[in-house]
């Protein structure tokens, strides 16, 4: 138990750290979504050029590639690099036991990742001297590849919120064959399927041809959007598979949530309809402009989804494992016993701010506990939350923090940590004075807070209806 990690902390200022992995996860996400639709479409059209049923086809998988490769590859290889620097300084003990748990599974996610890359560009260099069949197995083989890598992605992922069987040992494989890996990856088929669609609509608005034909172009290519009519089924089926705790937030439980959800629900429906409506059913032509602001849409809808998907999962990083903050439930009753910082070997960076022991010792159990989800003055600032509370009611709800909210974890860390933290925001909403209160907390105080850690108890409350 001694052996709790410590990584070296990182402070993004006034974003909070989630909100910082959350941004280049989304950008990154929606990059590579875009990615494996496009395979698949490209393969489609390839395949209408050979059999001679669209003469502009060719033309469009040309043109089209290199728009894909430009973009996905280079912007989406940036975010995928981005991502692996975040997630190490921002959650580096959740990223470290994915590897752990994942190793080979995640390695053939990397194998799927670069035959991709290295199909695409050969596509990119020698496509056009290839005959049909050299090219159709280029383009199947970039398909298959850029699919699997989501498929390999997905398990690992949707692990982190629906853990399922591997909680009671399951394994790797259950683990991987989690209950939302179905829903989730169907779902994020549909999805890529759609980006793809809207992105060739684009596209094909800019191929130096009359409208007639690139009319014919826009029919086939909206067919990549019928997936979307099965998105609400998904949906719901995905909202069956996850805890309950998790559903009763997105459905009204954090306002918050629910709107997002409200947002990715409600743009994909707009999106939807007027890919099946306008475009399929009614035949309708869209504009450059009109795909580009659809495909604006897709991605606020692919932001308020993600960033649901995230905040679903709290108070864990991996659900029943280990908490946001990177500890583990079995860590939290320790560190009752110890102490917050008894092991954290991090100095603080602006020690000298604090005009006493006591606030530093604050600044160090704010640290390692709150600010994966919190900062002090920005996003989810603590003060803000806490400013009109009395010192009392702080105390007892830091101290039943798990009760508080339930997407928080229960405090890990004793009476006097508690009170530290009290004393820092009140100092802070205070406006930070060089004098401040006494020096130690009177023994009533610290009492009275251990009862109230004693009666929150050192497990998340199961939310159960
Ligand atoms: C897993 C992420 C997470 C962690 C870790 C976390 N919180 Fe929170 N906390 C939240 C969220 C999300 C809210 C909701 C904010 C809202 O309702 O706008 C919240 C709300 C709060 C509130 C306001 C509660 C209310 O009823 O208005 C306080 C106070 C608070 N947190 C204190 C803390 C403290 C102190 C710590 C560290 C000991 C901490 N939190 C750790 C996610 C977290």
């Amino acid at each position: 138990m001694d052996g709790i990690p410590y990584y070296p902390v990182n402070d993004f200022g006034p974003l909070m750290k989630g909100m910082v992995i959350g941004g280049v996860g989304i950008l990154h996400v929606f990059l590579a979504q875009f990615a494996i639709g496009g395979g698949l479409l490209l393969l489609y059209f390839e395949r209408l050029a050979q059999q001679g049923k669209e003469r502009d086809a060719r033309a469009f998988v040309d043109g089209y590639f290199q728009i894909l490769v430009l973009i996905s590859f280079v912007v989406g290889a940036l975010t995928g690099v981005a991502m692996w620097f975040t997630t190490i300084q921002v959650g580096a003990r959740t990223i470290g036991l994915m590897i752990d748990q994942f190793h080979w599974l995640w390695a053939t996610e990397w194998i799927a990742f670069s035959v991709e890359v290295a199909a695409g560009y050969a596509f990119v260099r020698v496509g056009r001297q290839l005959d049909d069949r050299g090219r159709i197995r280029l383009l199947a083989l970039y398909a298959t590849a850029s699919w699997f890598s989501l498929f390999w992605i997905n398990g690992i992922l949707s692990w982190q919120l629906t853990p399922g069987r591997y909680l009671d040992g399951g394994g790797v494989w259950a683990g991987f064959f989690n209950p939302s890996f179905w829903p989730s990856l169907i779902f994020r088929t549909a999805v890529a399927m759609a980006l793809a669609a809207l992105a060739a609509c684009v596209v094909i608005n800019t191929l130096a041809m009359d409208r007639e034909r690139r009319a014919a172009l826009i029919r086939r290519a909206s067919r990549f959007a019928l997936p979307m009519a099965l998105m609400p089924l998904l949906a719901l089926w995905y909202l069956a598979v996850i805890p309950e705790d998790s559903r009763s937030w997105l459905l009204g439980g954090s306002m918050a949530m629910t709107m997002f959800v409200g947002i990715a629900a409600g743009a994909s429906l707009l999106i939807g309809a007027y890919a099946i409506v306008g475009l399929v059913v009614k035949r309708l032509y869209i504009s450059g402009a009109t795909a580009t602001l659809l495909l604006a849409l897709a991605f606020g809808a692919t932001a308020a989804g993600e960033f649901v998907r995230e905040g679903a999962r709290k108070p864990y990083t991996v659900r029943g494992v280990l908490y946001s903050n990177s500890l583990t439930p079995a860590e939290v009753a320790h560190l009752r016993q110890t102490g917050a910082t008894a092991t954290d070997p991090y100095p603080l960076r602006d020690e000298s701010r604090y005009p006493s022991p006591q606030l530093v010792h604050g600044a160090k159990v704010m640290r390692a506990l709150c600010d994966a989800c919190h900062t002090m003055h920005g996003a989810n600032g603590l003060v803000e939350l806490t400013r009109t509370w009395t010192d009392d009611q702080l105390r007892q709800n830091v101290a039943k923090l798990q009760r508080t909210k339930s997407f928080m974890p229960p405090f890990a860390g004793n009476a006097a940590d508690v009170e530290a933290l009290v004393q820092l925001l009140r100092w802070e909403r205070d406006g930070g004075p060089a004098v401040w209160r006494a020096q130690a907390p009177d023994q009533a105080t610290l009492d009275q807070i251990a009862r109230w850690l004693d009666e929150a108890g050192t497990t998340q409350v199961e939310v159960r209806r």
